[in-house]
């Protein structure tokens, strides 16, 4: 009832059996990805959805191009560091660029394996979970969903957007050694925000004087990205996200799952959980 109509109709769309977003991920542009040059300096974060990518976008803007988050002409982090897998001009981005991405390492410029770097951002998946279930009903992209216990159903099946989280963190995580990658968890970086940037900036061989390292910890933290326009949705296109019926930085929390999960849906998923990830040498922290 007087709801506007959507520009975008919601829906997954298969590539090379990974789902994306119809009419944002086009299959021509798709196709010339791998090819795609990389530079030295190009900076990658990857990510399953809901694993904290936004906090590791505004991260490396504030480490690299900070000016630009702030002035009359601020952009938006998303923005300073784009999606790679939606097409746009990519010579033009300033050095160095900072690219986020879903993709598997298939998907992506297989340049990559030679030239720049890689932060593969990973989340426990019940928290994971929870908060992709929340994000359906405030994205414009993705379809609305209601029960819980479906949704879970379908993300550990692989039927949503950017299909398994086994599936890509198995992929990313057994492919380390192909790539100059660092390897962590969204779980690490709520603990000690401070030291995890400083293993970021140490990785990307950037150093930053006390003062400076100091305004990056204060500004990434939750609580000031929450009321932070350009880290949140609240200047994103009203097209792509509804505002009012929920944020990007919800809750930020280790062990939210905790409110959502019933005890027996928490043992199904550890059974299936312990058998899809059987022989990976990764811990994930559900609580903190
Ligand atoms: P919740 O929905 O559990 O709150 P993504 O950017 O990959 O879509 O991930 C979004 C999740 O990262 C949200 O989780 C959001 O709150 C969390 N997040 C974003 N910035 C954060 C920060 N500075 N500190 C902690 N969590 C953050």
């Amino acid at each position: 009832m007087g709801e506007e109509p959507l520009k975008f109709k919601p829906g997954l769309l298969s590539y090379k059996g990974l789902n994306l977003i119809r009419n944002v991920h086009k299959e021509s542009y798709l196709d010339s990805l791998p090819e795609i040059e990389i530079r030295d300096s190009d900076i990658f974060v990857i990510t399953y959805p809901k694993s904290g990518t936004t906090w590791m976008q505004y991260v490396l803007a504030l480490m690299f191009h900070s000016d630009e988050l702030e002035g009359d002409h601020n952009k938006h982090a998303m923005r300073i560091v784009p999606w790679i897998e939606v097409e746009m001009d990519h010579s033009t981005t300033r050095l160095p660029r900072l690219f986020a991405s879903h993709l598997l390492p298939s998907l992506l410029p297989q340049g990559l394996r030679k030239r720049g770097k890689i932060i593969y951002f990973a989340r426990n998946p019940k928290d994971v979970a929870v908060s992709f279930y929340h994000f359906h009903n405030v994205s414009r992209l993705l379809e609305d969903k209601e029960d819980f216990n479906t949704f879970l159903e379908e993300f550990v099946e692989g039927n949503v957007f950017v299909s398994s989280w086994f599936d890509h963190v198995k992929d990313w995580y057994s492919q380390m050694d192909n790539f100059d990658m660092l390897f962590f968890t969204y779980e690490e970086m709520k603990k000690d925000l401070k030291r995890t940037i400083v293993k970021v900036s140490t990785f990307l061989k950037k150093s930053f004087d006390e003062e400076t390292l100091n305004m990056i910890v204060e500004k990434s933290s939750f609580s000031n990205m929450q009321l932070t326009p350009n880290a949140n949705l609240d200047t994103v296109s009203p097209d792509l996200f509804d505002s009012s019926k929920g944020r990007m930085l919800r809750k930020g929390k280790v062990g939210d799952w905790k409110t959502m999960f019933t005890v027996a849906q928490s043992e199904k998923f550890d059974k299936i959980y312990k058998e899809k990830m059987k022989g990976l040498p990764l811990e994930f922290v559900w609580d903190l």
